[in-house]
């Protein structure tokens, strides 16, 4: 055997052995877990045999508690980049079998190494976490990589997507990587995230609570709203993972993706002229209007288990990826409330940063009232989503169904907050308040008076409801374009995307704005 074919040889050992990460036993311990090892995760979402991965020889360099004696190539996170539709991503998986996946100092330089090359190439990154956190042999080196990538999380924040799996602990500081990032899947019943584990809760607080009591998936995409996805099982997450980027541009500077579709511009859904029910406090769900004006129905929810008030998520107008913005009547009457400000809010800045249009269907009687919500700031963060389509200059179409009330009313896309095109179904009612409110406030002392104060109330309800419960006074002034019929939204939606492709509208210069946080 010649001299070069040994090295080759070698190579090819080198690679097996790196391939093995922390080594069988533990690669069989993950799966007894439930769980995939970090190369089964990267193969099963990028296209196939599309991987090419960077710094597979990478050992670590600490000598702490005689840690030199113990390395493995890799040092516990498998990264390059590879292709998903064709596209480009970079992607990280921590490697559990390798110390827990824990983070040193080059692992850290491993993952900031495809975060440095994602943002000169405009790919979006994805990490996959699985680890014990810092790891503790290698102190502060350790922290000092955690704050690396967190300070490329941030750089990156509007220029590529960046979209964090969950896929086992992601513990201590570790969890602010994925906060910083744009998207948060996590697996059921495999995955927790938390500041501070159950035993140092127990310690401070006394409370007794198990991991997935304190940051289980579930908590999570229902509770704390800090993951957008709960999934069932990883190949869900990876499944998610594609479909998402499907909607999304490479980058900042981008169109949004277009995808072919057969579903007619101009279907009309007939039954969308009867679907506001006859008594104005009754429900609808608003998932049935997406489901009948989006490209063949298909609505990628995000968020979809956090204040279910209000609905966000991405969907195509004739090919066209858009976010749209929704209240949901048949959950708290689609009232606006602290989470599904918050929970909105994000999302809009979200498609404002990556060009995506957005697409608000209003049903809103207001804001939330009572103490609860005032004393945890709804006034802020309501300001949150107000800010948000205020500042977004992405074409903004808003169609308003039912009931679009007072504050509620200027906060979901009104005219007046730049947006372009602004429609109403004839069963819309704008206005400052609904009629039994009104009536209260202009006409107790009358009604206290009349001889039969219930014909009186009702005489002034019917008055207040004749002058304002419609769409015409505001199209009157102009605040909307023009009343249209509801079967026929969908072709109105997509003109009105035409129509906005060439929009250029710039905020002025600053260093940065004032988001109130
Ligand atoms: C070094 C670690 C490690 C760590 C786990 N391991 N975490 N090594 N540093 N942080 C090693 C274990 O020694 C073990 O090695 C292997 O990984 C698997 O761990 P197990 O405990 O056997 O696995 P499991 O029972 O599944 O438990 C997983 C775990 C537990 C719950 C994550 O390992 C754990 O509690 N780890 C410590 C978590 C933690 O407190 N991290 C610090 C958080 S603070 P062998 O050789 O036996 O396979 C933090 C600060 C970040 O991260 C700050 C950023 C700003």
């Amino acid at each position: 055997m010649s001299n070069q074919l040994e090295k080759v040889k070698e190579l090819i050992q080198l690679r097996e052995k790196a391939r093995l990460g922390g080594g069988q036993k533990r690669i069989d311990a993950q799966h007894q877990k439930g769980k995939y090892t970090a190369r089964e995760r990267i193969a099963m979402l990028l296209d196939k045999g599309s991987f090419e991965e960077f710094d597979m020889f990478v050992e670590h360099r600490c000598s702490n508690f005689g840690m030199e004696k113990s390395k493995f190539l890799g040092d516990g996170v498998v990264t390059g980049y590879g292709t998903i539709e064709g596209r480009l991503v970079y992607i990280f998986a921590q490697d559990f079998t390798v110390f827990g996946g824990s983070l040193s100092e080059t692992l850290a330089l491993k993952i900031c190494k495809v975060m440095d090359m994602a943002m000169k190439m405009g790919a979006p990154v994805i990490g996959i976490n699985d680890s014990g956190g810092a790891r503790i042999q290698e102190g502060i080196n350790a922290l000092a990589g955690y704050a690396e990538i967190f300070q490329r999380n941030i750089l990156a924040s509007g220029v590529v997507p960046q979209i964090s799996g969950i896929f086992g602990p992601c513990a201590g500081g570790a969890v602010y990587s994925p906060a910083l990032t744009d998207f948060t899947i996590m697996t059921q019943g495999t995955s927790y995230m938390f500041l501070t584990g159950p035993k140092v809760v127990k310690t401070v607080t006394g409370e007794d609570v198990t991991q997935e009591q304190l940051g289980g998936a579930s908590v999570h995409a229902s509770k704390s709203g800090v993951a957008q996805f709960a999934v069932q099982t990883e190949e869900d997450g990876f499944a998610l993972i594609r479909k998402l980027l499907s909607f999304l541009p490479q980058n900042n500077l981008e169109e949004t993706p277009l995808k072919m579709t057969d579903d007619p511009i101009d279907r009309l859904e007939d039954k969308l002229n009867e679907i506001i029910p006859d008594v104005p406090t009754r429900a609808y769900d608003m998932f049935d209007v997406i489901g009948a004006i989006v490209d063949n129905g298909e609505f990628l929810n995000v968020h979809g288990d956090y204040a279910k008030n209000v609905i966000v998520g991405f969907a195509r107008f004739n090919g066209q990826s858009v976010g749209i913005v929704a209240n949901q009547p048949k959950f708290l009457a689609g009232v606006l409330d602290i989470n599904a400000s918050r929970k909105a809010a994000r999302f809009v800045r979200f498609c404002d940063a990556f060009n995506i249009p957005i697409v608000t269907l209003v049903d809103v009687p207001g804001f939330l009232p009572g103490t609860v919500q005032e004393y945890g700031g709804v006034i802020v963060h309501g300001a949150k989503l107000l800010y948000a389509y205020g500042e977004a200059t992405v074409p903004k179409i808003t169609v308003t169904l039912r009931k679009s009330y007072g504050g509620a009313h200027i906060v979901m896309s009104c005219k007046q907050l730049r947006g372009d095109i602004n429609y109403a179904w004839p069963s819309a009612e704008i206005a400052v308040m609904g009629a039994d409110g009104a009536v209260e406030v202009l006409y107790s002392k009358e009604i206290k008076e009349a001889d039969d104060p219930v014909a009186k109330t009702q005489e002034k309800k019917d008055e207040y409801n004749a002058l304002f419960l419609n769409p015409f006074n505001a199209a009157r002034y102009g605040y909307i374009d023009d009343v249209i019929e509801p079967r026929n939204t969908r072709f109105r939606i997509i003109r009105a995307l035409q129509q906005l492709q060439t929009k250029k509208l710039v905020n002025p210069a600053k260093k940065h704005d004032n988001l109130p946080l």
